[in-house]
């Protein structure tokens, strides 16, 4: 069975670092078999979660279209970029839309539940946003989501990248590529 992965990012900058990783970390989980589907968080233009829009028009098309999105896949890989020490309210914003019910009437949380995830970020700061990827394996999990050990955040990513968006370090590409592999391969083991 082919084990499709959903590449998100927490960013909604055009030159963003963190998509630039993304790819990286992408292409590793494509070589090792994956088939990788990136979808881009704005162009699905959610409304800021709010209970009463929810309760006076329902959940909206642009929710559906991505809970069906997440439904489709079975593992997510995430790039978490570092707003104020946290993740990002476009990211958060996104995955508390899909936790909520889905069209067949469960909870979205069980689009989550029981399927892998992996997390990366990047920082033109030192510690490369470890600190939002903490606190997002905190709501993955909480989520029910098994998130692999392997990670990588990115310190100094403004002098990573070279202008085709391939990093510079080749030592460093294949632990992010690696990240991609590891979660292909605990995710087809669950699948
Ligand atoms: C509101 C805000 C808060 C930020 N807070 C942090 C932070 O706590 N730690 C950090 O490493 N970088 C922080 N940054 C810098 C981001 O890591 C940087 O803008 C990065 O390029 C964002 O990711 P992107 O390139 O994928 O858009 C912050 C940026 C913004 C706009």
């Amino acid at each position: 069975m082919t084990v499709r992965i959903l590449a998100i990012s927490g960013s909604a900058r055009r030159d963003s670092l963190n998509r630039k990783l993304l790819r990286v970390a992408a292409t590793g989980a494509a070589e090792a078999g994956a088939d990788v589907t990136f979808a881009r968080l704005t162009d699905f233009n959610l409304p800021l979660y709010d209970g009463d829009l929810e309760a006076e028009r329902g959940i909206p098309e642009s929710v559906r279209s991505l809970q069906k999105l997440v439904a489709s896949h079975q593992a997510l890989l995430i790039a978490s970029p570092e707003h104020n020490g946290g993740y990002t309210a476009l990211l958060k914003n996104a995955i508390d839309w899909i936790s909520r019910p889905s069209e067949d009437g469960k909870t979205g949380v069980a689009l989550f539940a029981g399927k892998a995830a992996a997390l990366i970020s990047a920082s033109p700061g030192p510690l490369g946003g470890i600190r939002s990827q903490t606190d997002m394996r905190a709501v993955l999990d909480k989520l029910g989501m098994i998130v692999v050990p392997q990670s990588f955040a990115l310190g100094s990513a403004h002098d990573a990248f070279d202008a085709d968006g391939q990093l510079l370090n080749k030592n460093v590409a294949q632990l992010v590529a690696d990240v991609g592999a590891a979660l292909y391969r605990v995710s087809s083991r669950l699948s």
